[in-house]
């Protein structure tokens, strides 16, 4: 029986795909997004040195004294890490280019598949009411996406509706066979979700076939279509959904928040 004066705490999701470009950052703030217009307190964790995440939400360089990598590797108040950003009920952990050497230091860490584990279960974590954590991975295997899936429930693939889409995904898939047999048995597949998809492009749907051929109900029933709206969005440091609600790419958005979130009560019942 759960502890009903203690809140279960958030689900954390890792957004990962070791392919560049698929769409791991686009989906993490606007699925983040989505999730926090239902309501619900949602943390972004930008795990990538890029810190993609952190500009599309606005949070200006001179604002990102205290990052991710401090969260990772320093005694650091969840304070002075977290930061609120534009949207109601959204919230983020910055990155920085620094975070690229914690990759490295990681190395000779007793600890180092654990840190970020350990850094989202502390109890100061409480006080948030998180009910949703994303990390948004490099696009790379590294220890950085590593610690992403020891410290996740749970992985969301972004896939790109484009040729070679799915070649990439056995390694992945070997990846998270081994984290699941060592640290983290628990460890599941929320769902494979097609990004910048064009219905009018064969090789959209081709791809589509395939990945629901090989990956059944992994794939997500919403697909993410190819629209500029989304795309437009990160140069506004705005999430689609307030960039321009009423487009495609943010009606996609709020679907797979629908999705996860249904799939999530099954899940539980
Ligand atoms: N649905 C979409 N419609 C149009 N453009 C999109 C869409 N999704 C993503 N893009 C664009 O595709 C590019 C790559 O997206 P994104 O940065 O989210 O990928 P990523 O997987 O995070 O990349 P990286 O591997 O470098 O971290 C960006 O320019 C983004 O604006
Ligand atoms: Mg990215």
């Amino acid at each position: 029986m759960p502890d009903p004066t203690r809140p279960e705490g958030p689900k954390i999701i890792a957004v990962a795909n070791q392919k560049g470009g698929v769409g791991k950052t686009t989906t993490t703030i606007n699925l983040g997004a989505a999730l926090a217009e239902t309501g619900a307190r949602v943390l972004i964790v930008d795990l990538d040195p890029q810190g993609n995440a952190s500009t599309g939400l606005g949070i200006e360089a001179e604002a990102r004294t205290f990052t991710a990598y401090d969260l990772l590797l320093d005694e650091i108040s969840l304070d002075d890490v977290i930061q609120p950003t534009g949207v109601d009920h959204l919230s983020i952990i910055p990155a920085t280019v620094d975070l690229s050497s914690a990759d490295i230091e990681l190395i000779s860490n007793e600890k180092r598949s654990f840190l970020l584990h350990d850094a989202l279960r502390q109890p100061a974590m409480d006080a948030y009411e998180f009910e949703y954590i994303l990390i948004d991975c490099p696009p790379s295997l590294n220890l950085l996406t590593i610690n992403a899936m020891v410290a996740a429930h749970s992985i969301l693939v972004p896939l790109q509706s484009e040729f070679f889409a799915l070649e990439g995904l056995s390694q992945l898939m070997l990846t998270i066979r081994e984290i699941r047999q060592t640290a983290n048995p628990a460890l599941r597949i929320e769902g494979v979700v097609l990004t910048m998809f064009d219905a009018r492009n064969n090789l959209s749907t081709q791809v589509e076939q395939d990945a629901r051929d090989n990956l059944g109900d992994l794939v997500f029933k919403t697909r993410i279509p190819r629209n500029v709206r989304v795309s437009e969005a990160p140069s506004y440091a705005m999430s689609v959904l307030s960039y321009d609600p009423q487009s495609k790419g943010a009606q996609a958005y709020r679907d797979l928040a629908q999705e996860l979130m249904q799939n999530s009560a099954r899940i539980a019942a």
